[in-house]
């Protein structure tokens, strides 16, 4: 995407709006903190002093969520296992569904129908209309009022601090690329480029994120914040394997978003390389996975049906420390924001 400003009716936001928080129908707004001085969103764990001394028994290895969405069984009565490609295509065409829903809109008509049903004692029916209203309240306090999804605070607060100047990010895995777009308004100027091979991640996740959404960044000129909007940032997107990429050792920065966890032990090391194969020497890699916490094993139950579509761990920061130890780097933070924790590490 080049750089456009030509149409600016959808910047609803702008640095008078600094300190505040918004609630819309389907997300919240942040624009608290704009300065990033209050660090507490990004729990330093500072668990671990020296990597090379842990060990996996005594961490354990992490939890697998074995509970599968309703609608890959069903596919998969009919036609055989099914491809991680293909679990991934069913599980981003479910999870967007959420994002661009009204939530209270649909909390309110999820309670009717339920009444409705009950008034014909249509049981059943009843049963399904306050799962729904279950698995919309829950959508609602997760993503829309916590904000654990996107967590802008708490991406700010990891991302902060990094040495680099109009940096080259690369997003691996990138689905609508949000955390890439959150590093650009940080640290503006260089290019953004998200890589999935779920073409709907590019024309729906990415394509329809919101251009009204407000990220918290720098102005390059004065250094001091400003807010950012999708379309003020140099961003491609390329759809394909990321086994196939062409680049060499070009970014500065290398991100992944929940993508370590989809991999089972044996595939980790393959995971682990993509992110050094295409950094600069002296770049960043930042990654983060969802963290093995009784709201998060109480989340992917409820929301099994939406979320599990593919093969899935959670992990707590000293287990995934060693898988990021262990392949090959050196571990320059780690900690906890939200629902996920969080590393920014170099190749050793
Ligand atoms: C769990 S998602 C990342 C989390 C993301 N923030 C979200 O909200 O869904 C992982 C993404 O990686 C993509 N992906 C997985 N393996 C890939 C591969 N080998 N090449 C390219 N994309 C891949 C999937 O299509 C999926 O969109």
């Amino acid at each position: 995407m080049e750089i456009l400003q030509s149409n600016t009716d959808h910047y609803f936001y702008s640095e008078d709006d600094f300190g505040r928080t918004e609630l819309t129908p389907s997300y919240r707004v942040d624009l608290r903190n704009p300065m990033n001085e209050h660090l507490d969103k990004f729990i330093n764990a500072n668990l671990v002093s020296d990597w090379s001394q842990l060990t996996w028994k005594e961490v354990g290895k992490p939890y697998e969520v074995k509970t599968v969405a309703k609608e890959k069984r069903e596919w998969e009565n009919e036609n055989g296992p099914m491809s991680v490609k293909k679990s991934w295509e069913f599980f981003n065409r479910s999870f967007h569904e959420w994002f661009v829903k009204d939530v209270p809109k649909e909390i309110s008509k999820a309670k009717q129908k339920a009444w409705r049903y009950l008034s014909r004692f249509q049981m059943s029916e009843v049963k399904k209309a306050l799962g729904e209203t279950l698995r919309l309240s829950l959508w609602n306090y997760a993503h829309r009022i916590e904000d654990g999804i996107w967590d802008p605070r708490g991406k700010r607060a990891l991302f902060e601090g990094l040495d680099v100047n109009r940096p080259r990010i690369l997003f691996l895995g990138a689905a609508e690329g949000y955390e890439a777009m959150q590093l650009y308004a940080m640290y503006p100027g260089g290019e953004v480029v998200l890589v999935d091979y779920d073409e709907f991640c590019r024309t729906d996740r990415f394509g329809t994120f919101p251009e009204s959404y407000p990220f918290l960044g720098t102005n390059p000129a004065t250094g001091q914040p400003k807010v950012w909007y999708k379309d003020q940032m140099n961003i491609h997107y390329i759809v394909d394997d990321i086994r196939n990429l062409p680049f060499g050792k070009e970014f500065d920065i290398v991100i992944s978003v929940g993508l370590l966890e989809h991999f089972p032990d044996e595939h980790k090391p393959e995971v682990l390389d993509w992110h050094r194969r295409f950094l600069k020497p002296g770049g960043y890699v930042i990654m983060t996975t969802p963290r093995y916490q009784l709201k998060s094993l109480l989340f992917y139950k409820i929301m099994a049906d939406v979320m599990n579509h593919t093969y899935r761990e959670l992990m707590d920061i000293r287990q995934m420390g060693l898988y990021v130890y262990e392949g090959g780097f050196e571990i320059l933070r780690h900690g906890f924001i939200k629902v996920h924790n969080g590393i920014v590490a170099r190749p050793r």
